[in-house]
């Protein structure tokens, strides 16, 4: 795989007015998401689900990829097509969720590590052939008393980079993605604090591990009050602090940075984009990479008539794609 090839490849999911959509919760995930609108965790509902976002008419128009999960990569359409081979057919770049999971981390209390490196780059091998041309590896940051320490930013960063070396020797684009969490009633001074240092390690990392950035994909959190904060912020102050967060820490070459959205409301996280590019005078393009707030509104319509509502659903899911298409060109008009 040439170092072009993965360069094209991270142009592309961040292409003018594309994101991403994240569909890879894991089966425990999609469990909890499934419960909370009272649909039973089968196998042919995860796969039903998946198959009503990937098929929605003209996904592309907004969506440049999808991450998948493990289950997912290895299902097709109800007509047979695997679901990687409908993507790239409709011009929906395949990617791959590849971590196994957060653990807590040894000898830090509240802590926690992303797993999942043992025996990965014969993962990453299978998923290029069934047509994954990214990767994506979430770690988690927490905030509480006296935490995040040093040793689990570094831990995450150092597990982060080990990750993305071995999916460019496989020809998947890494998707970095460092989540330092809304949980808590921290300020958002805090939740920059972290941020910085944890992008910091992150991309000294990624240096010492001699990372591609051109082949690179930052998934990032933005900077906002802990859920539990009283004093929450505007949208200005979240897409400003944001903004500056990311610009002192990283680098310019970097083909772009996505945002997960983390649990807040769809309009916040739409809104929070489009300010940030409305700012705009930026050194890589900034867009999406939803999970939650691009999937909520189609869940709860389907789960409300699995055969009826699912051409409505669809229609909600490039509703949510559409608004967040234009927030990643500074265009959403509410
Ligand atoms: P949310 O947008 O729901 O946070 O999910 C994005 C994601 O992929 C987290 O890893």
């Amino acid at each position: 795989m040439s170092i072009e090839q993965l360069a094209e490849t991270a142009q592309a999911m961040v292409a003018a007015g594309k994101g991403i959509i994240a569909i890879d919760e894991s089966t425990a995930t999609i469990a909890k998401r499934f419960a909370g609108v009272g649909i039973e965790n089968t196998e042919e509902n995860r796969r039903a689900y998946r198959e009503l976002l990937l098929t929605t008419p003209r996904l592309s128009d907004y969506i440049s990829g999808a991450i998948l999960y493990d289950e997912t990569i290895r299902q097709s359409t109800r007509d047979g097509v695997p679901f990687a081979k409908y993507m790239a057919d409709n011009g929906i770049i395949p990617g791959i969720k590849v971590d196994k999971g957060t653990h807590p981390l040894a000898g830090c209390p509240g802590e926690v590590v992303t797993e999942g490196l043992d025996g990965l780059r014969d993962r990453l091998k299978e998923y290029y052939k069934l047509g994954a041309r990214f990767a994506k590896w979430r770690a988690v940051i927490n905030i509480g008393e006296d935490i995040p320490s040093g040793t689990a930013i570094e831990a995450n960063a150092h597990a982060l980079a080990r990750y993305a070396a071995l999916c460019q020797e496989c020809g998947l684009v890494p998707m970095v993605e460092p989540e330092v969490l809304m949980d808590g009633d921290h300020d958002i001074q805090t939740c920059y604090e972290v941020t910085e240092a944890t992008l910091r390690s992150l991309f000294g990392a990624l240096y010492e591990q001699n990372i591609l950035l051109e082949g690179t994909i930052l998934k990032a959190s933005m900077v906002v009050p802990g859920k539990d904060c009283e004093e929450q912020a505007s949208i200005e102050e979240v897409a400003e602090s944001t903004i500056m967060c990311l610009k002192s820490t990283v680098p310019a070459i970097l083909p772009g940075v996505v945002f997960l959205s983390g649990g807040q409301s769809d309009d916040d996280a739409t809104a929070h984009l489009d300010a940030m590019n409305r700012i705009g005078n930026l050194p890589w393009p900034l867009s999406f990479s939803y999970g939650r707030a691009m999937q909520s509104a189609a869940l709860a319509l389907w789960s409300k008539d699995l055969k009826g509502n699912f051409a409505k659903a669809q229609s909600t899911v490039y509703e949510r794609a559409k608004a967040n298409g234009l927030a990643a060109l500074g265009k959403w008009e509410g």
